[in-house]
């Protein structure tokens, strides 16, 4: 599901909040497993963190840059990711990880599925802030063809069920600059990754 412009209306507050998280858990650009340094700067909030290194992609309670735990998810993410998935038939998404992902011109994240979660009930909710992407977005078998769709400032990007293991990536970002976040686009992407919430 896309929720058009879902987010404007809190920006200011998501971008205050995300400089309180990124103050204590600065962006970083990960290893992947196979060596590349990612083009994405990438941290996280909440109770579990999504990282890549030599070893592997895994979630940990542990900023491995602090050796700390991550920092809280601010109320106004929670409500947000919990607003948008009720709106696509999600009651109750309580997600326990939030994936921060800044992308500078001509950052790109290929295609992939999320499935390093524990339980793939919970859907996927997707924020974009900043400057326009194209997000490709497919099907769950990696050979179907992604569509392409443009996201721009405060647009949310829900998928669960059926399309929970869609593979969906980020074409290279184009250069412009955006009057709130300058020559970047921000994506906070919410998850369930641990056990299943009580109330689901
Ligand atoms: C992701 O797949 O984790 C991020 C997608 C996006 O940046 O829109
Ligand atoms: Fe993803």
């Amino acid at each position: 599901m896309l929720l058009r412009g879902f987010a404007r209306a809190a920006d200011v507050a998501l971008l205050q909040a995300l400089e309180g998280v990124t103050a204590q858990a600065p962006l970083r650009h990960l290893v992947t497993p196979g060596g590349h340094t990612m083009s994405v700067a990438m941290s996280n909030c909440g109770p579990l963190g999504w990282v890549s290194d030599r070893n592997g992609y895994r979630y940990s309670a542990l900023d491995p840059l602090s050796g700390k735990n991550w920092p809280a998810m601010p109320a106004c993410f929670v409500g947000l990711a919990a607003q948008a998935a009720a709106q696509a038939g999600f009651k109750n998404f309580q997600p326990d990880a939030c994936l921060i992902n800044s992308y500078q011109p001509g950052a790109k994240l290929s295609v992939h599925q999320d499935k390093d979660e524990k339980d793939f009930s919970a859907p996927i909710v997707s924020v974009s802030l900043g400057l326009p992407a194209v997000f490709l977005f497919g099907s769950a078998s990696r050979g179907d063809k992604p569509q392409r769709y443009r996201l721009t400032h405060g647009d949310v990007v829900g998928w669960g069920g059926p399309s929970r293991l869609a593979f969906h990536g980020v074409a290279p970002l184009a250069d412009g600059v955006h009057q709130l976040l300058g020559r970047r686009r921000i994506n906070l992407t919410f998850r369930r990754a641990g056990r299943a919430s009580a109330a689901t």
